[in-house]
């Protein structure tokens, strides 16, 4: 394979940091390729991102097929992992592995992303045996956001630190070949990253993770409209934005744009025969 693979991904471990981030298009899709991104995940969260909701429990299978296709395309090296929706997976094993099935028979895609711990470690089981990889995903999972009571910090007393502990080891034993930790506390990341074989790809979890992921237009400081604690810009995109809208309300208000240099021009010959 031209490409990382699974097993190349999880040889990562304890030898290089995995950098991981969201696209959801082709065009974004190809600079994180070509700038070394080892995994590109089509986030369900492309149903705020992209889709303008309020949350990501909207964006149907269809929907993320289609950003998982365009993404697909534009991934020559990165290992592309679709996110799975919600109740694409949940109401039975057999649903989850036709639907995992889909981000890599028409989505492109090398592996999926299923949200939940021990809960879901049977189903994830089901999917792996198809020979489908997931990547597993405990902490903060915004599908279950009405359920945990809002986006907060998990893990944070003993209780559910102890219960995201046991969730990590359920799902090593389920078969998944990484584990995102999103929103947990440095420490608790820290002692699941040491205690599974697995890497652990952190959003919120501190720097000791195996990996990192972020969303795409969080770190590009596109995405504007919430804008969480773990979150580092590394570039105002919007303000960029911005300056070019305003450039080009000006200039073609002024009849600055479009120049001589962006025109096309007929000949002497074909002016001189039309009278103009
Ligand atoms: O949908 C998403 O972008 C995610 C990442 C935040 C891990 O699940
Ligand atoms: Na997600």
């Amino acid at each position: 394979f031209s490409k990382i693979t699974v097993p190349e991904l999880i040889a990562k471990k304890g030898r290089e940091k995995i950098c991981a981030l969201t696209a959801y298009d082709v065009l974004w899709a190809r600079l994180l390729d070509e700038a070394g991104i080892d995994l590109i995940l089509v986030g369900d969260s492309a149903a705020m991102i992209v889709l303008g909701y309020e949350d990501t429990l909207p964006i149907t299978m269809e929907e993320m097929l289609i950003f998982a296709r365009a993404v697909s395309r534009g991934a020559k090296r990165a290992l592309v992992v679709g996110d799975m929706p919600f109740l694409s997976y949940q109401i039975s094993p057999e649903e989850a592995i036709k639907n995992a099935g889909r981000f890599l028979k028409e989505g492109g895609c090398q592996a999926v992303k299923i949200e939940g711990g021990e809960e879901m470690a049977e189903t994830i089981a089901a999917v792996v045996k198809a020979g489908i990889p997931v990547m597993g995903h405990i902490g903060l999972t915004p599908q279950r956001a009405h359920a945990l009571g809002g986006f907060k910090v998990q893990g944070r007393d003993l209780e559910s630190a102890k219960k995201l502990i046991n969730d990590a080891k359920a799902l090593e034993d389920a078969g998944v070949f990484s584990l995102v930790l999103e929103c947990v506390p440095k420490e608790l990341a820290a002692y699941i990253t040491r205690e599974v074989s697995v890497p652990t790809i952190g959003i919120g979890a501190g720097p000791h993770c195996d990996g990192q992921i972020l969303v795409l237009p969080d770190l590009l400081g596109l995405f504007e409209a919430f804008r969480p604690k773990f979150v580092k810009f590394y570039a105002n995109f919007a303000e960029e934005g911005r300056k070019a809208l305003n450039a080009y309300l000006q200039e073609v208000k002024e009849g600055v744009f479009p120049g001589a240099k962006e025109s096309f021009s007929l000949s002497d010959e074909v002016k001189k025969a039309l009278g103009i």
